[in-house]
């Protein structure tokens, strides 16, 4: 997978050097690259906003960097993009997009600041022969810029590769798997730790009462936590 992120910040990126993911682009699984949108400016303040039409507060991404940008961008790919607009005014992320997205070839992440990117920005990429074009927020919440929220994305989605995660069975029993389902919980040595002691059942050896006390567990997980939003 063939992964490009473009910012004013580009360094915000540096963490998906460590850990799993790391790993991943170093064995070239996962090819990734932050571009850094001031590069596609033409003034000497490097100048990627300006106020908006029709007045109010704040300032407003100006496309042609962005034009630029993503034009550039789409040079480093081949064939189909999934160009991902990170706003809080997107469908939100959630586990199925994160398997869909996986199985993609190329993602190309914009991530806006201030008061986002002008509207015409995602109104020409719509419409491009090249992309599929997704805008998206990670949750009911406003952040600074899309950064966070793409690294948010880009780790639940390159973890569902396949050779991104070592076991890939955990991946079929975790939290908000095909049927919706949270993980039941778990417990590793000692048995006993500060009073509390591991459920009877998990140091049973029966296998067939540890499923069904999971799957149990996992339901009563579940509804406590639809009833709780
Ligand atoms: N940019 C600002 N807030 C955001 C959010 N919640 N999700 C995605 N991008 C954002």
């Amino acid at each position: 997978m063939k992964i490009t992120a473009i910012s004013i910040f580009p360094e915000y990126f540096s963490p998906l050097r460590l850990s799993l993911i790391g790993k991943a682009i170093e064995s070239s699984v996962v090819d990734f690259k932050a571009i850094d949108l001031r590069e596609f400016t033409h003034d000497n303040h490097k100048t990627v906003d300006d106020t908006p039409y029709g007045g109010g507060a704040g300032m407003v991404m100006k496309p042609e960097p962005w034009g630029e940008a993503i034009d550039s961008a789409l040079n480093r790919h081949d064939g189909i993009v999934d160009l991902i607009l990170l706003t809080p005014a997107g469908k939100t992320f959630d586990q199925e997009l994160a398997a869909k997205l996986s199985s993609r070839e190329n993602l190309l992440f914009a991530c806006g600041r201030y008061e986002g990117i002008d509207a015409r920005v995602s109104d020409f990429y719509r419409g491009h022969q090249r992309v599929r074009l997704h805008e998206i927020s990670i949750g009911n919440y406003v952040l600074n810029g899309g950064e966070v929220a793409a690294l948010v994305m880009i780790e639940a989605i390159t973890r569902l590769i396949p050779g991104v995660i070592g076991n890939p069975d955990s991946l079929l029993e975790e939290s908000h798997n095909e049927i919706g389902e949270v993980e039941y919980p778990v417990y590793t040595k000692p048995a006993e730790w500060r009073g509390l002691e591991v459920p009877e059942v998990l140091k049973s050896g029966n296998h067939g009462e540890i499923a069904n006390w999971r799957r149990r567990e996992a339901q009563r997980r579940s509804k406590t936590l639809r009833e709780s939003e």
